[in-house]
């Protein structure tokens, strides 16, 4: 579960750890997955392609948005490591808590928004009857987007 940053021409944004688990994924394999399901409506999107780093200054613009404990927590750096102490917490928070009072405009270094390039949409709406509806769009080699419905 990931906040959408953005979506630009360049594509849907999120930020994240590139030290975190997903990070060191995406660094080993840049190709994703965005899944958006409303229950009420019974609706889903799917988005697939191909994810990288944007420019570090998008990155750090990105974090510098972030609220000051949110800052704090990202410099520590440490998102998806092992926490042998929760103790451990408390005194990381703080020493990065404390950089920034000193320094406001640090950036954390592995902090990253991502931009995922679509390939591939799909949008699915629900049927009672299992007769779900489900449009895919495939962007083919000549940047056109083909259109296909597809078995339920
Ligand atoms: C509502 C919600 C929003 C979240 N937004 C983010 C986000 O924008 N960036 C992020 O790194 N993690 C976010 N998380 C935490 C991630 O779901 C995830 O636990 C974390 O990124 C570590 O994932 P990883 O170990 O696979 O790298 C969010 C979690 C929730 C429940």
């Amino acid at each position: 579960m990931l906040i959408l940053k953005d979506l630009t021409d360049e594509g849907w944004q999120f930020a994240s750890s590139s030290t975190s688990r997903k990070g060191e994924e995406l660094a080993a394999s840049p190709y994703a997955a965005l899944t958006f399901y409303w229950i009420p409506l019974g609706r889903q999107v799917r988005v697939m392609g191909t994810v990288g780093p944007t420019d570090p200054e998008d990155s750090a613009r990105d974090f510098l948005l972030r609220p000051a404990p949110a800052r704090a927590e990202a410099l520590v750096g440490r998102q998806s490591a092992v926490l042998e102490d929760p103790a451990d917490i408390d005194a990381a928070v703080k020493e990065q808590t404390e950089r920034l009072t000193v320094e406001p405009g640090l950036v954390a270094p592995n902090w990253t928004l991502y931009t995922l390039r679509a390939e591939e949409v799909e949008f699915w709406q629900s049927d009672p009857d299992r007769r779900h509806l489900r449009l895919r769009y495939r962007l083919d080699e000549t940047e056109h987007w083909t259109k296909e419905r597809l078995w339920p």
